[in-house]
């Protein structure tokens, strides 16, 4: 017997700009950081930290830049949502349809026309938008001249993009998040942080330099949000992988507990209880790590906690101090070990339901503030049948095993708002750039080398996620 999800539960899709939008320079649209990843291995290469110079190569394929053309498509698109019955639908906004450079003064207009004209669509069929004010998308002329978050300077750039978003999407937006998993950063600073670095040992200071703008940039945004719409909410973002000890060797605990707080905790410490926590200081200590703050910086800190957070779940984590005799995980950006008892997907990334209600309880328990999953989902092939269908059950078991565990959760105490499965309509990967890495309920007709129709057809879990959301979670 399902679990009662509450009355009012947000079910919907989640999106990013640069993910499906395509148009990449249509209406002004300056270059972001998506744009200039090529699709393929090269582009796991690259996010693997070596120099990188941000360039665009016109010999090479670059699949965020015409993407599924929700750009154009965004009615055709928004009425598959609509019958599926979503409440919400997660998007982003670019940051460079708004500010091409990112450092002018004024927004553009024509961008900004476009989120209206998305939002009125969405509001037409009474879906909520969820809109990420930042998802890998930082304009590239900030990583060149400014040197990414690095540089004090991008946060009265973001906090401009911010002002101007929420002063033109007052009474259209309820739902905001800041960055988008933000702690990826500590993985992957060339999409979260806007740099490209050369040496491991030239890692830290930089990285938590650049948080630490990043914050305050988020904190001055939360801020901006409750003076502009004090009836939205706001949230933090992050990745949430619960870290799993290989055994139960103190050592290893101890291994799993340090990531855990590093990778799970720093970034929603200060977001959500808007201060540095106190373990981080010993990393600090340990990476020779020293911030530079501004007189005022802890205060806006303290000032701008998020009113939700925000997290994507797909994969839990196993740690163990010493590697070096344990498989490791293949393909996946996440590190650790491989968990004798999980199955992967066809990327690497391995499955754990049960993984999702930990992550509820350990977050609720942690922060007691009301929790959105706004990215959960199984990236896998699919294949068109000769009658034309696509039947993913593979989805269709990975999503109902998932929310059966956020009904146990709803059910252990935890105050869960909502459900936003990744990708609700076929996009390109986000750490591979291949459309063949599927995530939707929605097929889109797209390959990994750009060929493709475009046209979208509806899986056998489209009418499966459209009972499931009439039945609000009763018939799973
Ligand atoms: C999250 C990101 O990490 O995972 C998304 O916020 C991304 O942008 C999603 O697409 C799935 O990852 P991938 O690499 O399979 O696209």
């Amino acid at each position: 017997m399902a679990k009662q999800f509450p009355e009012g539960f947000l079910w919907g899709g989640a999106t990013a700009a640069n993910q499906f939008e395509g148009g990449f320079h249509k209406g002004n649209k300056g270059l972001n950081i998506a744009d200039v990843l090529p699709g393929g291995k090269e582009r796991l290469e690259i996010l693997g930290n070596p120099g990188f110079d941000f360039e665009i190569d016109p010999n090479k394929y670059y699949p965020n830049h015409d993407a599924i053309d929700f750009y154009n498509r965004y009615k055709e698109d928004i009425a598959l949502f609509a019958e599926m019955g979503f409440k919400v639908f997660r998007t982003s906004i670019a940051w460079t349809r708004i500010f091409p450079n990112g450092d002018e003064l004024e927004p553009n207009e024509e961008g900004l026309a476009f989120y209206d004209r998305v939002f009125d669509e969405l509001i037409k069929h009474g879906i909520e938008p969820v809109v990420t004010i930042s998802h890998y998308e930082m304009p590239v002329h900030l990583v060149k001249e400014y040197g990414g978050w690095r540089n004090r300077e991008v946060i009265t750039f973001f906090e401009r993009y911010a002002e101007a978003i929420f002063n033109r999407y007052k009474g259209k937006v309820k739902y905001w998040m800041t960055f988008n998993e933000i702690n990826s950063g500590l993985m992957m600073p060339i999409m979260g942080l806007g740099f490209a670095i050369q040496k491991e040992a030239d890692k830290y200071q930089p990285t938590f330099q650049a948080f630490h703008h990043q914050f305050v940039a988020s904190a001055k945004a939360v801020k901006l949000c409750r003076e502009i719409m004090p009836e939205a909410q706001i949230g933090c973002m992050i990745i949430y992988a619960p870290v799993y000890a290989f055994d139960s060797k103190p050592e290893n605990v101890m291994h799993a507990l340090e990531e855990e707080e590093l990778f799970n905790y720093f970034c929603a410490d200060v977001q959500v209880r808007g201060e540095y926590p106190a373990f981080i200081n010993r990393y600090f200590k340990e990476h020779n790590i020293e911030l530079e703050m501004e007189d005022g910086d802890l205060d806006i800190l303290k000032e701008g906690t998020v009113d939700y957070i925000g997290f994507s779940y797909y994969m839990s984590r196993t740690e163990k101090k010493d590697k070096s005799n344990e498989e490791g995980i293949q393909g996946n950006i996440m590190q650790g070990v491989k968990n004798p008892f999980l199955q992967a997907s066809d990327w690497g990334w391995e499955i754990d339901p049960v993984g999702l209600r930990i992550s509820l309880n350990k977050l609720y328990g942690r922060y007691e503030v009301p929790l959105f999953i706004v990215e959960n989902g199984l990236g896998a092939y699919d294949k068109v049948e000769e009658d034309g269908s696509i039947q993913d059950d593979y989805r269709i078991d990975y999503l109902r095993e998932h929310m059966k565990q956020m009904g146990e959760a709803i059910e252990d105490g935890v105050e869960l708002m909502g459900y936003t499965s990744w990708g609700c309509i076929d996009l390109v990967s986000a750490s591979t750039g291949e459309m063949s890495k599927r995530y939707g309920f929605i097929y889109v007709d797209k390959h990994d080398d750009g060929t493709g129709t475009l046209e979208r057809k509806r899986k056998k879990s489209f009418y499966w996620y459209k009972d499931v959301i009439d039945s609000n979670g009763e018939n799973l």
